[in-house]
């Protein structure tokens, strides 16, 4: 099989889904306290997914309490493009929709840049490569679940690697830069193998949260 080669250096995105939601900001500023850039937060409607997390409100509490992370917000929505300026407004950086819902992506993508923000797109494990290719060139990130998304502290399925292997073959003939995330049971076991097939963006919530050693966890996943 054809090498993949690494776009960008690795990064984290701690999930704040796995904090103490009686106390999201010292969850966030533990994050920045540890020189970490990103905050992965995941929004979920009861609908695309079944469960319920955060909303626009959260994101808007983090920023009046002083967060200045970058925003990855992961929209677990069936209907996501309703809610762009509202995330866009409270704070958010990245916004990424899925694309299993039937919408106008391209007019969702458009419309996250022009409130300021950078799109991504994210697609389920039961969803192939082939159905984020037409969109590949529209967006900064493209986040494989590596779960089936809805709740925190799933395992890993490890046949999402030849998918991101894929996509990342497609950044390379097309010589495009968008980067690729990975989101679902990360642990440092698994992260080198996401790496390998051409990952460059670790989503961690259960194994960030509950690391014993955080800095030791954060440095080993920016050395990948
Ligand atoms: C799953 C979410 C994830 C979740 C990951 O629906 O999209 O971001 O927080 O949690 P862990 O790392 O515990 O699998
Ligand atoms: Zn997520």
């Amino acid at each position: 099989m054809k090498a993949v080669t690494p776009r960008h250096p690795a990064v984290l995105a701690p999930s704040l889904l796995a904090s103490d939601h009686a106390a999201l900001g010292r969850g966030a500023a533990t994050v920045a306290a540890l020189g970490i850039p990103w905050l992965h937060l995941d929004m979920m409607d009861g609908h695309f997914v079944p469960n319920l997390s955060f909303g626009p409100e959260t994101l808007a509490a983090l920023r009046r309490d002083g967060s200045r992370l970058f925003f990855d917000t992961h929209l677990m929505l069936s209907e996501p493009h309703k809610y762009v300026e509202a995330f866009a407004k409270a704070g958010a950086d990245r916004i990424t929709i899925h694309i299993e819902p039937p919408f106008d992506h391209a007019a969702a993508f458009a419309a996250i840049r022009a409130h300021g923000c950078v799109p991504g797109l994210a697609l389920n494990p039961g969803t192939p490569a082939a159905a984020v290719k037409p969109f590949l060139a529209d967006v900064s990130l493209i986040l494989v679940m590596t779960v089936q998304p809805g709740f925190g502290g799933q395992a890993f399925r490890a046949d999402m690697l030849p998918k991101l292997r894929q996509i990342a073959q497609w950044r390379d003939e097309q010589n495009l830069d968008f980067r690729l995330e990975v989101d679902g049971g990360i642990e440092l076991e698994n992260a080198p193998l996401c790496r390998a097939a051409g990952a460059d963006t670790f989503v961690a919530g259960t194994s960030f949260f509950k690391a014993k050693d955080q800095a030791a966890f954060a440095a080993a996943v920016a050395a990948l």
